[in-house]
């Protein structure tokens, strides 16, 4: 596993295991036991993933120290003004404390949702904090407001939505891009990018494997997801090969701005705020 290191210090494995899209907790914990097995150390969940007590009992269960594993989950917006957030999260995971939280969406109280990270952070309840799919001016605004900058940012990026843009924005704060989608959802015109086969076949890896490889030499920190123990094995088998700066130029030539999630500003107020988790 490599690993970076964040604004405050703190080393985080380079890419990690998502688990979107798996809401029974029996099958998150087994997708993370697997990972764990195969050399992931690093999870990525939330609360509107509806399986943190899965990914808890697998971090508890898989005889792993806990301070060999980095765990992520994001708090939902209808939490953010709730000072218990937290709290209640490290009660649903059964853990003293997570490795990352991270507000999920940039509507609702999200100031006061920050505040209540900067205050987790201070008594010892999280590593590092973050923000997640911040990318209109509210961005800025967490920015100016926050005490302790991001540690993380987490937004869609692949090879044809770059995010080289977001990058400079949050370059002075020394803030750490994470990357959703990382495959594109799985999207078979991407994954096939011919340039992706030549290269696969030049250094006797799959396609993905070069998709992943490149986000690791951008210094992104990529989040595949996969249920298949071959594909996660795949997944991190990444780290004895090199690209070229000419084969990184190629692969840069195929960012077309294109997202595969779509909504404006007011479309995710309208459908996050409509999304109640907080019980
Ligand atoms: N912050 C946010 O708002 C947000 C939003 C979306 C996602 N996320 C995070 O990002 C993670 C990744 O997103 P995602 O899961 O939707 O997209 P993804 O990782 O880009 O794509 C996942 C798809 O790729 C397939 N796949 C994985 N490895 C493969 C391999 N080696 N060969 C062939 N196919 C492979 C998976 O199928 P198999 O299971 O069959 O391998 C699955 O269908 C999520 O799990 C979540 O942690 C965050």
């Amino acid at each position: 596993m490599q690993y970076v290191e964040l604004n405050n210090g703190v080393k985080i494995p380079q890419i990690a295991l998502g688990v979107f899209m798996i809401p029974e907790d029996e099958d998150a914990k087994k997708a993370c036991l697997s990972a764990f097995e195969l050399g992931y150390r690093h999870i990525d969940s939330a609360h509107h993933y509806y399986n943190e007590a899965g990914v808890g009992a697998a971090v508890r269960e898989c005889g792993i120290p806990r301070e060999e594993l980095w765990i992520t989950s994001k708090i939902w917006p209808d939490e953010y003004a709730d000072e218990s957030a937290i709290d209640k999260m490290l009660a649903r995971f059964g853990l003293e404390y997570l490795d990352l939280v991270i507000l999920h969406q940039q509507v609702g109280d999200y100031i006061a949702g920050y505040k209540n990270l900067e205050k987790a952070y201070k008594a010892g309840k999280v590593r590092a904090i973050g923000l997640s799919n911040f990318e209109s001016e509210r961005l800025e605004e967490v920015l100016a407001a926050a005490e302790i900058k991001p540690q993380i940012i987490q937004v869609e990026g692949h090879p044809y939505f770059q995010q080289a843009a977001l990058k400079e924005r949050v370059k002075p704060y020394g803030t750490r891009m994470e990357h959703w989608f990382p495959l594109g959802h799985g999207d078979a015109n991407l994954m096939n990018e011919p340039v992706f086969t030549e290269l696969a076949q030049k250094y006797g890896k799959s396609n993905v494997q070069i998709i992943l490889r490149w986000h690791i030499q951008m210094g992104n920190i990529p989040l595949p997801r996969s249920t298949n123990p071959e594909h996660q094995k795949q997944n991190i088998d990444i780290f004895d090969f090199e690209l070229t700066a000419e084969e990184m130029e190629r692969i840069k030539a195929l960012d077309q701005g294109k997202r595969y999630w779509t909504l404006t500003l007011e479309q995710q107020e309208e459908k996050f705020l409509n999304i109640k988790l907080a019980e």
